[in-house]
């Protein structure tokens, strides 16, 4: 099973105080998050962030790399000075350097090589533009884009790899693809990887990107192939991040009561059988199941909706142990969070806990 990872992308929006509150305010309601949580900041604000959740599970990110390890390269930042600072994480291949800087999907591969041999997990985007999928070249564009990549790096490094798909119209529009549109999509990514590797696609983590919110993350991080969001807007305000972080917990909730439901099920067509024997079909009333299936069809009946039920019930069980051992390092980690909230508190303002976007 897939860990949920939710990752901010502030894009060009930053400054010390506002980093300072949203940073703060995240980690204050970080407690109960069970998903893997990471911040990408702008290049200048990487070291305020680093000392900020020092000892907490909030991760770092960049938003960008230079292929090159250094050099004369003005302006430019390496995967080692990005490690620097802490981060763990890079964000390549983003539909904004894509359309406004010309990257190309040989650019972007080797943007990766260079974060995976430095040490960094890339958060590698791919994603259609409108046009693109107006026009039925969805996969085609999909399929160029990933493939590059595995060209120039094998398919072996997508185990350090976490992907995003942010279709270009959904960005920062407020059109968030619909919990099937990015479903089809997310299955199309893994189907692609496992065409190379089937167990790396079934480990693959594939985020959605676009318009993703606090009214619309828990349906989209619920379908298979979805294991979290890349947020630009959203992950601005602390309040609405911490939503799209949690989430995650709500799955947890929606499990825990189809799991209690399943063991009532199971309890009950168990006293039905073993009360009725072969007769079982008298308990659907007046033998009409008897009638329908026979005593013994009855009896398979509820043989085998035992037997699914059972099935359910051993997967919601491994879900929720999963969960378990997810929210107890969480839990460890919170100590640390919760210390290191008590001491930034006086610098922390709730009301202020957002960076605004331009
Ligand atoms: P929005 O969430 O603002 O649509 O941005 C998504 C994005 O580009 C994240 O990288």
């Amino acid at each position: 099973m897939r860990n949920t990872i939710v990752a901010g992308n502030w894009k060009m929006n930053a400054s010390k105080d506002a980093v300072k509150s949203l940073v703060n305010g995240i980690l204050s309601g970080m407690g109960d998050v069970s998903a893997e949580v990471l911040v990408c900041a702008p290049f200048p604000y990487l070291s305020q962030v680093e000392t900020l959740i020092s000892g907490s599970s909030l991760m770092l990110g960049a938003q960008n790399l230079n292929v090159n390890v250094s050099g004369a390269f003005t302006g430019e930042v390496s995967a080692e000075m990005i490690k620097d600072f802490g981060a763990k994480h890079v964000i390549v291949g983003h539909s904004e350097r894509r359309s406004l800087y010309g990257e190309t999907s040989e650019i972007v591969a080797k943007k990766t090589k260079a974060a995976i041999d430095s040490g960094l997990t890339p958060l590698l985007c791919i994603g259609e533009s409108l046009d693109q999928r107006e026009s039925g070249n969805t996969e085609a564009v999909i399929s160029e884009q990933l493939t590059t990549v595995v060209r120039l790096i094998g398919i072996e490094a997508f185990k350090n790899i976490i992907i995003a798909y942010e279709p270009v119209w959904a960005i920062g529009t407020g059109m968030t693809a619909t919990p099937e549109q990015a479903q089809a999509v997310h299955m199309f990514i893994r189907n692609l990887l496992a065409s190379s590797n089937q167990d790396i696609a079934e480990k693959t983590p594939i985020l959605y990107g676009g318009s993703m919110n606090a009214g619309n993350a828990l349906e989209l991080i619920s379908c298979p192939d979805i294991d979290g969001g890349l947020i630009g807007g959203a992950a601005l305000k602390a309040e609405d991040f911490l939503q799209i972080c949690k989430a995650v917990n709500m799955t947890f909730q929606i499990i825990l009561v189809v799991h209690v439901l399943l063991a009532l099920g199971l309890v009950g067509l168990i006293l039905i059988q073993h009360g009725k024997g072969a007769d079982a079909g008298a308990a659907f009333g007046s033998g009409a199941a008897g009638s329908v299936f026979g005593a013994r069809g009855a009896h398979s009946f509820l043989y085998k909706l035992t037997a699914i039920l059972a099935i359910c019930f051993f997967v919601t069980s491994i879900s929720l142990a999963y969960f378990a051992s997810n929210e107890r390092s969480v839990a460890d980690s919170g100590q640390s969070i919760m210390s290191q909230t008590v001491m930034s508190d006086d610098a922390f303002d709730e009301d202020t806990s957002e960076i605004p976007s331009n």
